[in-house]
């Protein structure tokens, strides 16, 4: 893990290091060993600040010195396109209105009234599963659960489901710069269209609420800030939640005593998803932040304008927060963990993320008792990139 090119402007060089995609933690182990905050050289970027520890992570996460606006900064042909103006990628006063306009309408309420319809979605598709005896269970269920359910509450309804796979993919862990802004346009037009269609034949649904939707002041968002919400909460509500029952259910089948455990006694359900997330979360690092100003952290100053990453994955397994970190145990205390971030950019999704994740697992497991890995499936194929943590198939067999 030392620096491959002999220079000395990064502290360690992360380019072509054999398996950091597939287990990134002993990396981030022996990171956080030599300190909690360091500049790194990746596949992707030449120069970024990488945040491990888990205090300073935390920190980093709520320092509004630290913005999210990355445009002008960063040499993107595609920065002008609607589908940026999201609050995910908007610091205060910007991100204040936009999140204020959406928590209105995607209340707890809302999200709780989804619920059997989450229990009935994941039973049809058990359904379809169960009688061939093996199965991807990321094509069978994890990718299908969450991406119904985002279309539903947000109101689309004949979504060409593979191409918005594509498009999404490309777009959040995409292969070639290229690709990426290709994608990004091909959605742009599409969500613009869509929402003209809520304008002319509103539903009840959250994109027709977010149409209407207006400020103390009376104002509304602009064209692009609806595309930017349908966006986000488009590929935010499935991206993730599609890893979080993959990675879960692979912790399980990794872990035969804690998967013992949980079948004895489903009460131990919501724990058991908690430590998924923190052990093996969908997201492995928070989106970049940009220093606004000189910033110390972990005793490093970052220099204004630098870019910084936030490993979650790499603070959740702080052996200074969580005892033997690298133990999956469904019982153990698992508060605080940062797989959903901290501050002002925390998931919104966090509540149906959570509800999907248990029903999903808690189901297949009372379907499927006999829940084991396939034996003929080769080794995992990882989706690439440092942002999201998954594997693009999970062969199971019952
Ligand atoms: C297990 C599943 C999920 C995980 C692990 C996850 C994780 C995260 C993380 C880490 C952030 C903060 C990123 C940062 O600060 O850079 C975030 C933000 C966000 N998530 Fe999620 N998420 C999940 C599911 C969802 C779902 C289902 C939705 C929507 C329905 C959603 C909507 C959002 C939105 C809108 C934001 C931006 C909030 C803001 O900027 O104020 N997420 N999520």
């Amino acid at each position: 893990m030392s620096d491959a090119s002999g220079r000395a402007d990064v502290d360690v060089d992360l380019r072509g290091v054999e398996d950091f995609t597939a287990n990134p933690y002993p990396y981030y182990e022996k990171l956080r060993a030599a300190g909690p905050v360091h500049t790194v050289r990746t596949d992707e970027f030449d120069r970024i600040w990488l945040v491990v520890g888990y205090g300073e992570a935390r920190a980093a996460l709520a320092d509004q010195r630290l913005g999210k606006e990355w445009r002008g900064l960063m040499d993107r042909p595609v920065e002008n396109q609607p589908i940026f103006a999201n609050m995910l990628e908007l610091d205060a006063p910007h991100h204040t209105r936009l999140r204020k306009l959406i928590t209105r309408e995607f209340t707890a309420r809302r999200v709780e009234s989804l619920r059997p319809r989450v229990q009935q979605i994941t039973d049809e598709l058990l359904d379809a599963m169960v009688p061939a005896g093996r199965a991807d269970l990321v094509d069978a269920l994890a990718f299908p659960l969450p991406m119904t359910v985002i279309c539903e509450l947000i109101g689309v309804p004949d979504l060409d489901r593979r191409t918005f796979r594509r498009l999404t993919n490309d777009i959040v862990t995409p292969a070639t710069p290229l690709q990426d802004g290709e994608a990004v346009v091909a959605m742009g037009a599409y969500l613009t269209e869509l929402i003209e269609d809520k304008r002319c034949s509103p539903g009840d649904d959250l994109l027709s609420a977010l149409v209407r939707a207006r400020d103390e002041e009376g104002d509304g968002l602009s064209p692009d800030e609806l595309v930017g919400m349908a966006f986000l909460l488009l590929v935010a509500g499935h991206e993730t939640t599609v890893n979080l029952i993959s990675n879960g259910v692979r912790a399980l089948l990794r872990h035969p005593d804690q998967l013992a455990a949980l079948r004895a006694d489903f009460g131990l359900i919501d724990g058991a998803v908690e430590e998924m997330l923190r052990y093996d979360g969908p997201v492995e690092t928070a989106t970049f932040r940009f220093a606004r100003e000189p910033v110390e952290i972990g005793r490093r100053v970052i220099p204004a304008g630098d870019p910084v990453l936030v490993s979650l994955a790499g603070a959740d397994r702080d052996p200074g927060r969580y005892p033997e970190p690298d133990r999956f145990d469904i019982r153990r205390e698992t508060q605080g963990h940062l797989a959903f971030g901290h501050g002002v950019h925390f998931c919104l999704g966090a509540p149906l993320a959570r509800m999907e994740g248990r029903i999903a697992i808690r189901t297949l497991l009372e379907r499927c008792p006999g829940l084991a890995p396939d034996a003929d499936a080769g080794e995992p194929d990882w989706l690439p990139g440092m942002l999201i943590r998954g594997v693009r198939a999970l062969p199971v067999r019952w």
